[in-house]
């Protein structure tokens, strides 16, 4: 396998776990390089279920190298307490697990802050994870964040955190929450360093030396492109680069390194958090809330849902320059009559084929639709593509056609088996 970046290609959620762990089984090296854990990557294996946050999902295969690359924002508690679960799960993680020096701290005041700014904001919120994401982003930027290595250097440490708690105490006041107490939070994160310690490297270092070994690199994408803060629905996004571009900045790897990029689509829309979703339909919604699906494997909220919207993932091909499509959840659309795909917005008299900047004018858009004949057979049992009813492969050919991009990848499924390759 080629250096490969998988990207989700639309809101999160496509279903990115799985494939990741489909592709890693020809990789060396699996790099997460940005979001934190407001990510959640469900892999099934057998009839066992992962959900993996800031770990990368190649930590389920023997003998493959995981990194948590530079753009990544770190929780140290929320990693200490996957790394127990996965131990529980005897999923081993000793010496398989590199995490980079580099790597923004998330740290209390950023998840309270979350909280405040949201509450703040009332009916305008953003419906973020409350994992301190956007804070924690927001003080990279500042100049003003804590990194590994900082936490894993006791007295240097000591010396950051007592500032950045005496600031953030003060902001906190001012929202009428409650100060962190400097010394229960240097205790807590001071072992949490002590346990991580073993593991943080110069990440950058060692995926250009085994990149020049001739190691096979996944990046693994967090979120999807519309959630993406600079290409995204701003601000109903998250404050990272979800789209192909952060696979580079997020890991040091150079772009001329890479060789193809994997964009991951559901058959359908979802999204959770707020912000504008043209295709979004409360019959679909409730049909495959109904059937069990569709709820975050993060905060466990039920998704918003809406029909295929070609739109924006054609939009997503372009921004990531996406090669390859793996489309997930086919089996989700099983029992529809008739399937709608959104091929083009209007407002008022004005057509659109792309993604409008302007928020206020995305919200307004109506989606204009073709339709397909729903193929009414379940699906989850085939295994090669001419397993599947006809009408479930021209619906197929036809969204990734719109999309711009070669289909190599169906999912009719959570396992590993119910992966069809084209
Ligand atoms: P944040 O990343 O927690 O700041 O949330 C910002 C927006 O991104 C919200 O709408 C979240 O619901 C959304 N979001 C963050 N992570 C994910 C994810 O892994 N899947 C889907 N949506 C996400």
């Amino acid at each position: 396998m080629a250096n490969t970046i998988l990207v989700g290609a639309q809101w999160g959620d496509e279903g990115k776990g799985k494939i990741i762990d489909v592709l890693t089984e020809s990789a060396d090296i699996v790099v997460r390089t940005q979001g934190g854990n407001n990510a959640g990557h469900t892999v099934l294996i057998g009839k066992t279920k992962y959900v993996l946050h800031l770990i990368p999902s190649g930590i389920l295969r023997p003998g493959k190298k995981c990194v948590i690359g530079n753009g990544v924002v770190i929780d140290p508690i929320g990693l200490i307490e996957e790394l127990d679960g996965l131990r529980k799960m005897k999923v081993k993680v000793n010496g398989n697990l590199f995490i980079s020096e580099t790597a923004h701290l998330v740290l209390p005041y950023h998840r309270e802050l979350d909280e405040q700014r949201e509450i703040l904001k009332g009916k305008h919120k953003i419906g973020t994870t409350k994992r301190g994401i956007g804070p924690a982003y927001g003080d990279k930027a500042a100049r003003t964040g804590l990194r590994m290595i900082d936490l894993i250097n006791p007295e240097r440490f000591e010396r950051l955190l007592k500032m950045r708690i005496k600031e953030n105490n003060e902001v906190l006041k001012a929202f009428g929450a409650k100060p962190l107490s400097f010394n229960r939070v240097f205790a807590e994160y001071r072992a949490a360093g002590d346990r991580l310690k073993p593991f943080v490297t110069n990440t950058v270092v060692m995926l250009d030396r085994e990149g020049r070994n001739g190691a096979n690199i996944l990046f693994e994408g967090a979120q999807g492109t519309f959630l993406d803060i600079d290409h995204g629905t701003y601000p109903f996004v998250t404050s990272s680069n979800t789209t192909a571009g952060g696979a580079c900045t997020g890991s040091g790897v150079a772009p001329h390194r890479m060789d193809r990029v994997v964009g991951v689509m559901k058959a359908y829309t979802t999204r959770v958090g707020e912000g504008p979703l043209p295709t979004e339909n409360a019959e679909i919604a409730d049909m495959l809330h109904a059937m069990g699906r569709e709820f975050g494997a993060t905060t466990g909220r039920p998704r918003r849902c809406g029909w295929f919207d070609s739109v924006a993932t054609r939009h997503a091909t372009m921004v990531n320059g996406i090669d390859e499509l793996a489309v997930t959840n086919l089996d989700g659309l099983d029992t529809v009559e008739t399937i709608k795909v959104c091929i083009g917005y209007r407002i008022g008299m004005n057509r659109y084929d792309y993604v409008p900047n302007d928020i206020e004018a995305f919200g307004k858009c109506v989606p204009i639709y073709a339709e397909f004949p729903g193929w009414l057979r379940e699906t989850h049992n085939a295994r090669r593509w001419k397993d599947l009813p006809a009408r479930a492969r021209s619906y197929l050919k036809a969204i990734a056609e719109l999309s711009g991009a070669k289909l190599t990848i169906a999912s009719v499924g959570p396992s590993r088996e119910q992966t069809i390759f084209l």
